[in-house]
């Protein structure tokens, strides 16, 4: 017998053996293996065997071969190259690679198949649904002191457990609005969605352009500040106000739909906006919260807008 097929069988046996002890009796070549596995070791025998066969071929066909076809002009140094055409398979293959990797890109795994990412937010969503309908009738103590937890962990590092903006780091929510924050709205106005849209407070010029009536000097700003951030009480600053901020935000302040947000009081829907949309001011960036359920928002916006009523 040719070595070389010697050989060849030598390593088959070898290489089923070792494949017989990696697997074991788990693999189940015995009664109680399942079916994968006895599906898993009959290809690995049939590979073995067919890599086998294909290497004794192409060890012999060398052992043998002579060059022959067509030499191509070109020569390196007296190393010639044939021109052989490239073998049929080869191309197929390219080409269905090809369709294959526009097939995975567009349609196949990463876009609509399963995914641990996905497996992860789908119990997420499950598990948050389950929390809801456990406390979706909550009394209103009981919304309070989720609405106070949810606050110690996500809301003090920055407004501070008092929720007394820790020196001005973050907004105060014992008060619907600093007199600061007033001030910086009228000059550059705001959009932070209060209103669930996007719909701007305009700026000083803004106010002055839609109404020539309202000539706001930095006195009357100072004015209407004050008697907003105060909770719209006194004569100091209500004629201002009363001239050019109560065709939006109503003669109370208190807002109107679609127009101008509540202005004399921290509404649980005012807060709900902002924990939405975050809000951009005169004391710095409020970052948007996107991560909470429905009834850790409810709780949220119940306990703010209770803080600024003590
Ligand atoms: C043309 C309508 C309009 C007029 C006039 C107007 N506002 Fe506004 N104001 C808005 C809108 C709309 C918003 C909400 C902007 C947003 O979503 O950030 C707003 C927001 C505000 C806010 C921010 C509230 C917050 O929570 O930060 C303050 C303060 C305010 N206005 C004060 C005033 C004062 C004071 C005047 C008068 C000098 C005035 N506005 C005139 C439409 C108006
Ligand atoms: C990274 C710091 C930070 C965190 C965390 C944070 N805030 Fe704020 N928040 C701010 C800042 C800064 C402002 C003031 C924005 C401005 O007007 O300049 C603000 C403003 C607010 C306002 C608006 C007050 C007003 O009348 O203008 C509310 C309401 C609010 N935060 C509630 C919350 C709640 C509830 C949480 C927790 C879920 C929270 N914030 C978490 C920084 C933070």
């Amino acid at each position: 017998m040719n070595k070389t097929v010697l050989a060849a069988i030598i390593v088959v046996i070898a290489m089923l053996g070792f494949t017989y002890v990696a697997v074991g009796s788990a693999g189940g070549m015995g009664g109680d293996g399942d079916w994968v596995n006895k599906l898993a070791v009959l290809g690995a025998v049939v590979l073995v065997i067919i890599t086998a066969f294909v290497v004794t071929k192409y060890v012999r066909q060398m052992q043998s071969d002579t060059a022959s076809g067509k030499l191509a002009d070109e020569n390196w140094d007296g190393i010639g190259e044939y021109k052989n055409e490239l073998p049929l398979g080869w191309a197929v293959i390219f080409l269905g690679s090809v369709v294959w990797a526009i097939w995975y890109f567009l349609a196949g795994y990463p876009v609509n198949a399963y995914s641990q990412i996905g497996e992860y937010n789908e119990e997420v969503a499950a598990h948050d649904a389950k929390f809801d309908a456990q406390f979706a009738n909550m009394d209103e103590s009981t919304l309070n002191a989720m609405g106070e937890s949810v606050f110690i962990v996500q809301c003090a590092p920055c407004h501070g457990l008092q929720a007394d903006g820790m020196g001005g780091k973050a907004a105060d929510l014992h008060q619907r609005l600093a007199e600061k924050s007033v001030k910086y709205v009228i000059m550059n106005g705001g959009n932070n969605n209060l209103l669930g849209t996007s719909m701007p407070m305009p700026d000083r010029n803004g106010l002055m352009n839609a109404n020539t009536n309202a000539l706001i000097t930095d006195a009357e700003i100072d004015a209407v500040a004050k008697y907003v951030a105060g909770g719209l009480k006194g004569t100091e600053g209500a004629s201002v106000f009363a001239g050019t901020c109560a065709a939006c935000h109503g003669p109370d302040g208190k807002g109107m739909e679609m127009v101008a947000p509540n202005i004399a009081e921290m509404s649980p829907s005012m807060v709900d906006m902002v924990l939405h949309h975050g809000k951009k001011g005169a004391i710095g960036q409020m970052p948007a919260f996107t991560n909470l359920t429905a009834v850790q928002y409810k709780a949220l916006d119940a306990y703010v807008a209770s803080l600024s009523k003590k």
